[in-house]
């Protein structure tokens, strides 16, 4: 029973503005809450996924979020190939140790290894024997003043091969650290007893961690990525995103309470025991439970709340968010998935921070944005200037012009009958800035919560914190009024 029940009766449903937190007794600052959430295989310190929309979560973005500290979900709306590569992008974009790195033959040329140095954007390239045995490594600095004459020579003219700095299998990055300073180089391979090739650690990567000590990370140090899949094309995708590294598949349907996600689920938890499924969409505890059963680890909550949803017109269905995640969260709690409650995630009509913070006390265990994020500078998409301001396009993936020369399985039954009933519209939203900036305000509205809240993590936000329903009169009290407003 949560401290809200009261408030969430059978009949009548619930959203964000209806609602508001009652300070509490707080012995907390927001500068020293803890918002780490976590969420099946994830860790977050931000609490925060994008949607898994094509005008919000690419390659750029997803890797952008996760070294923030939350987690981007990558769209379908791509072949399974182009799926599969944007996880890719994600998974190299930075490491702890790369145990794969792109190596060369003695026998390649100068102009095969610039080749190879452009296509994977990297500054070097360890050369071995055919059996995997290091004889050198071909950096950036070998070949500064070489010209189209050394195109055809071989790289074992120019590599280093003598005195090659190499550590063992095993050393950590604090090691690494130290031998890469001693010897005033920028990447170290890790070799094992017979001398084979078997990783590298590299300076840019471990500045990269230096920076963002948040991010998001899996247990080889590289960020952290989830890709969304649907019900007709499941064991396709799957096999192709697990090969390229994903750490979490999202079952990406509006109404996740039928036979179709129920087998989706299922189909994955049987072929790949060891990717972590979020099941989804539902609004209601027989939702959960189905969900439970057939083996999702994470369930994902809401229809029809999405900013640029247009189901709740189109079908007349759906629930309002905040009852929805209450309901869920509580049907949650009584399933356990190792050890622990089954974690939701809280999806869509989350605009400011205050509806994030909220979404927490309702009983989320992380919270999914399209509208907010979609106007940053690392979503997909061109800049517009309209009457002086700048906007970037958003749209519903069940609009027609997402679901425009794909087939779409997201929106139901009707579109499976080639009918196209769009479900959601193309829009824009107000240019944001970089996605850094946009989390550390989204956060230190979450942050400020808790302190107001009392709450020192975010179970005791979802566990301790009561909330309060407002009128009409008390939201417009809410909002800035009886003023003329100079600068949001
Ligand atoms: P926000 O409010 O953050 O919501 O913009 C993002 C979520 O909306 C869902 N979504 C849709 N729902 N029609 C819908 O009814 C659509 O076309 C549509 N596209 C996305 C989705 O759950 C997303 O995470």
């Amino acid at each position: 029973m949560s401290i809200n029940a009261g408030l969430f009766t059978h009949f009548e449903s619930l959203t964000f503005d209806d609602v508001l937190v009652v300070p509490g007794w707080s012995e907390v600052l927001p500068t020293d809450v803890d918002t780490t959430a976590k969420v099946s295989n994830l860790v977050m310190k931000v609490p925060l996924m994008s949607a898994a929309m094509d005008t919000v979560t690419e390659a750029p973005l997803a890797i952008s979020l996760a070294r923030e500290g939350g987690l981007g979900v990558l769209h379908r709306n791509l072949s399974v190939e182009a799926q599969a590569a944007e996880v890719d992008r994600v998974k190299r974009a930075q490491a702890g140790m790369i145990s794969r790195p792109v190596s060369l033959g003695r026998g390649a040329t100068l102009a095969d290894a610039e080749a190879v140095m452009a296509a994977h954007k990297i500054s070097g390239v360890p050369i071995c024997e055919a059996d995997g045995r290091l004889v050198g490594i071909l950096t950036n600095r070998d070949v500064r003043f070489c010209g189209p004459e050394d195109d055809d020579k071989s790289v074992t003219a120019f590599m280093t091969s003598e005195d090659l700095v190499t550590a063992p299998v095993g050393t950590t990055l604090d090691e690494a650290v130290k031998v890469l300073h001693r010897h005033r180089i920028e990447k170290l391979p890790l070799v094992d007893d017979g001398g084979i090739l078997r990783g590298l650690i590299t300076v840019k990567d471990i500045i990269k961690r230096v920076e963002k000590p948040n991010s998001t990370l899996d247990q080889h140090g590289r960020l952290c990525v989830g890709a969304a899949v649907g019900v007709t094309d499941t064991a396709e995708r799957t096999e192709a995103l697990a090969a390229a590294g994903v750490d979490v598949l999202v079952i990406d349907t509006a109404h996740g309470h039928t036979r179709g996600v129920i087998e989706a689920v299922r189909t994955i938890k049987k072929g790949w025991p060891e990717v972590k499924v979020i099941g989804g969409n539902v609004v209601t505890r027989e939702g959960v439970d189905a969900l439970a059963e057939a083996g999702a680890d994470v369930v994902k909550v809401g229809v029809g709340a999405g900013s640029i949803c247009t189901t709740r017109i189109v079908a007349g269905a759906g629930m309002p968010q905040m009852s929805a995640i209450h309901e869920c969260a509580m049907a949650a709690r009584e399933h356990n998935v190792q050890g622990a409650p089954l974690p939701i995630i809280a999806d869509g009509g989350v605009v400011t921070s205050g509806d994030i913070v909220k979404a927490f006390v309702a009983g989320a265990d992380a919270v999914m944005l399209g509208n907010a994020l979609a106007g940053c500078d690392e979503a997909p998409g061109d800049l517009e200037l309209v009457d002086g301001a700048m906007w970037k396009t958003y749209r519903g993936m069940g609009s027609a012009g997402a679901m425009r020369g794909r087939a779409s399985d997201r929106y139901g039954t009707a579109q499976n009958q080639g009918k196209h009933v769009a479900e959601g519209v193309e829009a824009r939203v107000r240019y944001a800035g970089p996605l850094h900036e946009l989390v550390s305000q989204l956060m230190g509205g979450l942050r400020s919560g808790m302190g107001y809240a009392g709450a020192a993590n975010l179970d005791d936000l979802r566990d301790r914190t009561r909330l309060t329903r407002i009128t009409g009169a008390g939201l417009r009290e809410s909002h800035p009024h009886d003023v003329d407003v100079l600068r949001d």
